[in-house]
């Protein structure tokens, strides 16, 4: 007997090379045994890496890929199987299309297994802030994956969280993201378990934000968010309060919903239409093919939007919030580091400046729906901050088709465009801030066009008197809005 030693638990690499010299060698399944280092020993011969010809070896293109997430499996015949696949794939070319072969089911369901895991770990990972020494932040997250899925996971995280340091504790295995290198270690103990923080407050209100009580489907949620993962999961306390309110809420939706659509309508489903073409991707925004009859319902869609490559990087959809029947609408451009994380538009610095302008004024934004012209943070990661970049005029065109809705279903009396880029994406076309600020402009669809400063151009400048008196145009054009709109008066 023959063994393979490999360094790690989903060592699909050292697995390769060891199944590629071993079918080299002419050893047969019976043959050739893998062990885990560290996981018990075997007695046999070591396998040598170096013997024999590998160049005659063939395998179909699905075979890699679907090998190296059987290896990801908890089932300890795993690398097995996949040397008895390799071996039997040099003679039965098609095996892998014959599903009712047991080795190809059992590899198949494995495959199955282990990518349903990689999608909890990513949906239901939590950090929390842990400040250290020099007052940097680390953010930890404890997780208890049922396969071993940390490395098949761990990119997605460095994709999501690159400008923070992190790491993801599981009693399988370790990882540990330092802005430049992900660096796997050894199970952690629970007692590493880090305490409750403000984390965990931020992400008790998204969550509360997000619950959609119209959707509420008990079972499925509990199929996707199973039992065993709630006691690492804090939102989870939420669930039953806001199951036993969602009766109320769903009553509360369906008396606010919108009333039969009308010429607007129709000019909005041509603007529609017109990005969809422009997107050339049916499935872009979000998969869907029912336009929205509710805000919920176009916010559910919007998070799955693919219609840009905005959303990648970034962590979450920041769709509208507010009343639907809401009598203003305030667009911004973009959510920004804190709203990207939080789900909700303006809470960070600018939404600050925001909310003092507005509470000046007398405006009460529980009164308003505050939106942004696009919908994911755009930004470069540089070190560990992640540097906004302004939208270009695609990704504002594109994104229309969020805003053209909100506007639709909202049916606000006036839109306060903050910044140029709102601007432009509510009128389609380019204007400047000089020209058009602080005048009430009628729009097509009856309603009317306020254009003023974005909030984060007043924090930028650098000469104070400078800043001084932009705030007090700023709140003159907030006292404007209640002027115009006395309804949304606190
Ligand atoms: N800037 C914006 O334009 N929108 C936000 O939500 C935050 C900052």
């Amino acid at each position: 007997m023959f063994v393979a030693t490999l360094a790690h638990a989903a060592d699909f690499d050292g697995w390769r090379v060891a199944a590629r010299a071993a079918l080299a060698q002419g050893l047969t399944p019976e043959a050739l045994t893998f062990v885990v280092e560290g996981e018990g020993t075997l007695f046999g011969e070591n396998l040598s890496l170096s013997a024999g010809d590998a160049s005659t070896i063939r395998v179909p293109k699905a075979f890699p890929d679907l090998a190296r997430l059987v290896v990801c499996h908890r089932d300890p015949q795993r690398f097995n199987l996949c040397y008895r696949l390799l071996w039997r794939l040099q003679h039965e070319r098609r095996l892998l299309e014959i599903a009712s072969d047991v080795e190809v089911r059992r590899a198949y369901e494995m495959e199955k297994a282990v990518r349903r895991d990689s999608h909890k770990m990513k949906a239901f990972v939590r950090f929390r802030e842990v400040v250290e020494g020099e007052g940097q932040s680390h953010f930890i997250a404890w997780f208890e994956p049922f396969h071993h899925v940390v490395e098949l996971t761990a990119p997605f995280f460095m994709r999501r969280f690159t400008g923070m340091r992190w790491t993801i504790l599981t009693p399988l295995r370790s990882v540990h993201w330092d802005g430049v290198e992900l660096r796997y270690g050894p199970p952690a103990p629970e007692s590493d378990k880090p305490a409750d923080d403000a984390m965990e407050t931020l992400w008790l209100t998204y969550y509360a934000s997000i619950f959609n009580p119209a959707r509420l489907k008990v079972k499925a949620m509990q199929a996707e968010m199973p039992q065993k993962y709630w006691h690492n999961l804090p939102e989870a306390q939420l669930i039953r309060p806001l199951i036993e309110g969602a009766e109320a809420a769903s009553r509360r939706m369906i008396e606010t919903a919108p009333t039969a659509p009308g010429l607007r309508h129709e000019r909005s489903r041509e603007r529609m239409d017109m990005a969809v073409a422009a997107a050339r991707q049916d499935e872009a925004f979000g998969g869907f093919n029912k336009r929205p009859d509710t805000l919920d319902e176009a916010r559910d869609q919007a998070s799955r939007c693919r219609a840009c490559p905005l959303w990648e990087p970034a962590t979450q959809t920041v769709f509208g919030q507010g009343p639907a029947n809401a009598p203003v609408i305030f667009v911004g451009e973009q959510p920004g580091d804190q709203e990207d994380l939080a789900g909700q538009p303006f809470i960070g610095p600018a939404g600050k400046v925001f909310d003092t302008a507005l509470g000046q004024a007398g405006v009460d934004r529980r009164q308003v729906y505050v939106t942004n012209a696009v919908k994911h943070f755009k930004f470069v990661p540089r070190g560990k901050r992640r540097i906004h970049q302004k939208p270009n005029m695609g990704e504002v065109k594109v994104c229309r088709w969020w805003l053209d809705i909100e506007r639709e279903l909202v049916k606000p009396k006036l839109i306060v465009a903050l910044g140029a880029t709102a601007a432009a994406a509510v009128l389609g076309k380019s204007v400047t801030i000089r020209d058009t600020r602080s005048r009430l402009i009628d729009l097509d669809d009856g309603g009317r066009l306020l254009i003023t400063v974005h909030p984060a151009y007043i924090l930028r400048l650098p000469d104070p008197a400078a800043q001084k008196a932009e705030e007090q145009a700023f709140h003159a054009d907030m006292a404007l809005v209640k002027e115009t709109v006395p309804e949304v008066a606190a």
